[in-house]
């Protein structure tokens, strides 16, 4: 897993780094694809439960798997990448929020404390620990800053499948659910709005936007439970 999870950090970093005004996402896209073959690794997303895209593109107020698009970014957006692979039997997931030029203080705010909240999931990915403190730090974190945490969507285990249990909710009490084991691998993927936090799916059946119409931002790594603590693989 963390040679497939080096993969996906390596692209979503390329990728994330060509996201500037006047680029489009079906660019993104493309780029993301070339990318992944170079490392004889599989999009993980294209075709899954018929997702047409490899690469997740949520702007501004899509909260998640949005569609790469022929239309140019512009500054002020912000836009989610997700991106995930396969290489030799094993996935890995990750995404980031990225601004497009400058945006407004309340935007860069909204993508540094979703950013930050996946920082504390981790820091309680520790053995001895229940899945629900992952859970609770987020939602804790999140509130305290005047955001709200999606609950539409969770993150979950992965390996040999993309989604694998448990499913991880990024709100909660805490000391519930299984106990945290070395070995464990989880995608901890906080989706924090900036007001409330009812989604919707749009017609094509995938994008989910905010209901209010407010941003939203999206943060994901796969992290691995080991007897040193948590470990990050989708890092370069
Ligand atoms: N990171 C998202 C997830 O874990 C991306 C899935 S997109 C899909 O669910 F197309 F694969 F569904
Ligand atoms: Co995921």
């Amino acid at each position: 897993m963390r040679v497939v999870c080096r993969i996906v950090a390596e692209v979503l970093l390329l990728v994330s780094a060509k996201a500037k005004p006047g680029v489009t996402t079906i660019e993104l896209n493309r780029l993301a694809e070339s990318e992944v073959v170079k490392h004889k690794a599989k999009p993980a997303f294209k075709g899954y439960s018929g997702y047409p895209y490899s690469l997740c593109c949520s702007l501004n107020d899509q909260v998640v798997h949005g569609f790469p698009v022929d239309q140019p970014l512009r500054p002020g957006d912000i836009l989610s990448l997700d991106f995930g692979a396969y290489y030799d039997g094993f996935y890995g997931d990750a995404a980031v929020t990225v601004p497009v030029g400058d945006v407004t203080a309340n935007a860069a705010r909204l993508i540094n404390v979703t950013e930050a909240s996946l920082g504390v999931a981790i820091d309680h990915a520790t053995c001895n620990g229940r899945l629900s403190d992952i859970s609770n730090a987020v939602q804790c974190y999140v509130e305290s800053h005047g955001f709200s945490v999606v609950r539409d969507f969770v993150g979950h285990g992965i390996g040999r499948k993309l989604h694998e249990a448990p499913q991880v909710p990024n709100y909660g009490e805490p000391g519930k659910g299984p106990k945290l084991k070395p070995g464990m691998v989880l995608a901890i993927e906080p989706m924090v709005n900036e007001k409330s936090y009812e989604v919707k799916v749009l017609e094509d059946g995938w994008t989910a936007v905010t209901v209010d119409g407010s941003l939203s931002a999206h943060f994901e790594h796969t992290v691995a439970i080991t007897d040193n603590g948590p470990e990050i693989l989708t890092r370069v």
